[in-house]
């Protein structure tokens, strides 16, 4: 009989990750025996365990993620592949993916996945302040033992620089009334008051499908964990990593992040180069990579009745040259 974990405040009870379009992502990143992979975001680990099964006996897979706590739950889960030297973990932020590679003698690879955002895991664990449907301190750090938490942030940056976040990140119209009720009303220590407060500064719920705190949250969180910059940086170094035909495939859950993969996969798979301020045009070159998704794949109706955080959810995909 195997005895299920005590749940602790990094791991609440019945929280569970499901993978999304996984079925997408293996055929995507064509897994298959021998191969080696990078998985950027560990998260529960549900990709990566899929991977590791696809690829056996001897695929490996280089496991990373910015949250211990993921860590440690994999670490637990997939003890056997970790034991046999097929999976590989490594704390970091995927920005240092190259560095990290390296260290571990981890290049080149057949396969790079990226699935942004966060896990189930950390929004339904109150103590790490991304929902506000829990209260909780106001954190929302992948990472929480480095950087600024949203709390930290918003008590020292100035109105107008909040109410930018607000409203790139989170494409909140009602901006400027948040981030003035924010400055007001500080410090803003936990979820709930924040989530309270941006109700009240946009005049209540008035029928709205969404609660007016989701834009104001994810801003948040997009600004803490430096979000886009991380996946710009990221992008090229995925490139580097991946032996010719090898792919990549990134999976996004919001339009900037899904706006960067695209422009990116599409200005690396071109074989002209525009130039406006030449007079012959630009000139031909080589491309970096082949776009095997036209479109982003998105789920499938079933697959969206049955885990509703699939239902943002795009996934690109591309093989390097
Ligand atoms: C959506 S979850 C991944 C779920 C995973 N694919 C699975 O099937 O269980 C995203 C994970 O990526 C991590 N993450 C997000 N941005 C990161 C970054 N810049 N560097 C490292 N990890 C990051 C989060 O901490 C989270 O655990």
């Amino acid at each position: 009989m195997t005895v299920p974990p005590t749940p602790t405040p990094a791991d609440p009870a019945g929280a569970s990750h499901v993978p999304v379009l996984l079925a997408e992502c293996l055929e995507g990143l064509a897994v298959g025996p021998g191969g080696r992979y990078i998985d950027g975001t560990l998260g529960g680990g549900g990709h990566t365990e899929t991977i590791l099964q696809k690829s056996a006996p001897d695929g490996q897979v280089l496991g990373l993620d910015a949250d211990p706590a993921a860590l440690r739950r994999v670490g637990e889960r997939l003890a056997e592949p970790i034991a046999q030297g097929r999976l590989l973990l490594a704390h970091t932020a995927f920005e240092r993916m190259a560095e990290v590679a390296a260290q571990h003698n981890f290049a080149p690879v057949d396969g790079i996945l990226l699935d942004l955002g966060l896990s189930s895991f950390q929004l339904e664990t109150p103590e790490r302040g991304f929902a506000f449907t829990h209260d909780g301190p106001l954190d929302m750090r992948f990472d929480p033992t480095s950087g600024e938490s949203a709390s930290e942030l918003l008590n020292w940056m100035d109105e107008v620089a909040i109410a930018d976040i607000i409203y790139r990140y989170g494409e909140e119209r009602m901006s400027r009334r948040i981030a003035k009720a924010i400055v007001e009303q500080r410090p803003i220590a936990t979820t709930g008051q924040l989530a309270a407060l941006v109700e009240r500064a946009v005049g209540g719920r008035k029928g709205q499908r969404i609660h007016p705190a989701t834009r104001t949250f994810q801003a948040l969180r997009i600004a803490v964990n430096d979000e886009l910059g991380q996946l710009e940086r990221v992008l090229v170094q995925a490139l580097a990593l991946l032996k010719p035909g090898g792919r990549l495939a990134v999976i996004s859950f919001h339009s900037l992040e899904d706006r960067i993969v695209k422009v990116w996969m599409r200005e690396e798979s071109r074989d002209y180069v525009p130039d406006p301020t030449s007079i012959y045009g630009g000139h031909d070159r080589e491309p970096t990579l082949a776009l095997l998704t036209k479109g982003p794949l998105v789920a499938s109706p079933e697959e969206a009745a049955r885990n509703p955080r699939s239902r943002s959810a795009k996934l690109r995909i591309a093989e390097k040259k």
